[in-house]
């Protein structure tokens, strides 16, 4: 069994969200399927998909214009949350502190946050990919409770380039061994970053790989299912 998580980020409409659960419905697959959808498609569930969402408040209600909370995600069926992701550390300027709080926050409500990690390509081209995904992983995870990792390099999104087997080999070695310093061995470990159907079965294969965050292949069934049915 693997994880299969799809973020749909900003894109989709309400027929999108019907013509891929249904799809999915139909799908009988060993792998563990979540779909992180934009808020606004969130509500109803007719086909039982497990349901994900891309942010979450680190507060619990009260004056937060425009923000959703881990109670009100809970109330949705949402049971996984992606924090962390470089797009919001980037145009929302997400610390390590706030991505840990939001995480905290959705471990509290019952939800599973998807912590995600990556380095830029300017730290890659300087060597300092393993001392970047170590820190940012240590101060973004919270003390107790049940997550996910999941490991981005931010220059393998929307990009179509991903890195070679052992750098992703090594990058997962890191976080394992970084997370076992801190006694979560428990902890799955995703990859992200061009997941299609050619390369999710060799990504999946990798050691210490536990699934895969998918992001424009996760928008339709015919590029979304080829990547659950090739990992099995
Ligand atoms: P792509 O699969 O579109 O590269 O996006 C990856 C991602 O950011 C998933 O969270």
């Amino acid at each position: 069994m693997k994880f299969i998580v799809g973020n749909w980020k900003m894109n989709g409409t309400l027929s999108d969200k019907e013509a891929l659960f249904k799809s999915l419905k139909n799908l009988h697959t060993d792998n563990k399927v979540v779909v992180c959808l934009p808020f606004i498609l969130l509500g109803g569930n007719d086909y039982g998909i497990t349901l994900g969402a891309q942010d979450v408040s680190e507060h619990d209600n009260g004056a937060f214009t425009g923000d959703i909370s881990g109670q009100m995600l809970k109330d949705a069926d949402v049971k996984y949350v992606v924090v962390g992701h470089s797009e919001r550390r980037a145009n929302h300027n997400e610390t390590n502190a706030i991505v840990k709080a939001k995480a905290t926050a959705a471990i509290k409500n019952g939800i599973i946050p998807i912590i995600c990690i990556g380095e830029t390509t300017e730290e890659k081209n300087s060597g300092r990919t393993m001392t970047v995904i170590k820190k940012m992983l240590l101060e973004s995870v919270p003390a107790k409770g049940e997550y996910i990792v999941a490991y981005e390099p931010r220059w393998a999104i929307g990009s179509g380039k991903i890195p070679t087997s052992d750098e992703i080999a090594m990058a997962f070695e890191t976080i394992s061994k970084a997370l076992h310093s801190i006694k979560r061995s428990d902890i799955a470990l995703l990859y992200g970053g061009s997941v299609n159907a050619k390369n999710a079965a060799q990504i999946a294969s990798i050691k210490n790989v536990d699934g895969l965050l998918v992001g424009g292949a996760s928008l339709k069934s015919d590029t979304f299912l080829p990547i659950i049915k090739s990992v099995e």
